[in-house]
């Protein structure tokens, strides 16, 4: 069983973000580290930022490592807000080689919903739960009484014509200078594609702009219940910490 805190990454469209987690408590050890994404975010440019950001957080055992994209079995398969280079290319294997430490591969929005479901918003709730991470894309997790259906992608669902990452997510609030009530006039309009497809009874809404939820919080509408996310912007880095203690692979049970 791993014993000390557990290294975890949430790489983003504009942000990489890394930290130790404590899965005792559920709570990120110290401070949590953010570099700009390199441009072009090249896999040898993320991964030789990895590398420099787990330097800087002394730790053993497995790592954590979130990637906004679909993740099967070490392998990136989509890239959608990242280099096109990354399609294809064994992220995990990349970086286990690259630090000497096993390493559990997973999507964003994926980790951050495991976070939530585990020790967070969803924590103990039957039923059909859909995270968002609303940030550079539109991240979705789906779990069924607790269970994930990993990779969903809802981000890029066509809504009135419009892929919903393009008409919903954080960026193209600030990209469009958007007010909170017409941001989350369209994020409902999101929400409400996924209802009629889905029927979830909770949305739990994750991301760095959850930061301002009592801004945007009352104005979004949907016929499931909508919380914040417990762990706000930490939830990628936990739930990817909680996938690393779990991973056969590592040092879990
Ligand atoms: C990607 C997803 C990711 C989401 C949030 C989307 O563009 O396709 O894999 O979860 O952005 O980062």
């Amino acid at each position: 069983m791993q014993q000390g805190p557990i290294l975890a990454f949430d790489v983003g469209g504009s942000f990489v973000k890394a930290g130790l987690v404590n899965l005792g408590t559920g709570t990120v050890e110290g401070e949590v580290l953010r570099r700009p994404t390199p441009a072009g975010a090249t896999p040898s440019d993320v991964v030789d930022l990895l590398a420099s950001m787990a330097r800087d957080l002394p730790s053993s055992g497995p790592v954590g490592l979130a990637f906004p994209a679909v993740t099967k079995r070490g392998v990136a398969w989509t890239a959608a807000n990242i280099d096109k280079r990354w399609v294809g290319t064994n992220a995990q294997a990349l970086l286990e080689a690259r630090i000497g430490r096993p390493v559990a591969f997973l999507n964003d929005a994926d980790a951050a919903g495991i976070a939530e479901i585990t020790l967070g918003a969803g924590k103990g709730r039957e039923g059909t739960v859909m995270l968002l991470t609303l940030g550079t894309g539109i991240g979705t997790a789906i779990f069924v009484d607790g269970r994930l259906l990993p990779n969903t992608e809802l981000g890029h669902l066509e809504v009135r014509g419009e892929e919903a990452e393009h008409r919903a997510s954080a960026k193209v609030k600030s990209d469009l200078n958007l007010g909170w009530s017409e941001w989350a006039a369209a994020l409902n309009e999101v929400l409400e594609a996924y209802h009629r497809l889905l029927w979830p009874d909770l949305f739990i809404i994750g991301g760095g702009v959850t930061e301002n939820w009592e801004k945007f919080g009352s104005l979004l509408r949907s016929r499931a219940e909508i919380v914040p996310a417990h762990f706000r912007n930490d939830a990628g880095i936990i739930g990817a910490a909680m996938a690393a203690a779990t991973t056969t692979r590592g040092a879990g049970p």
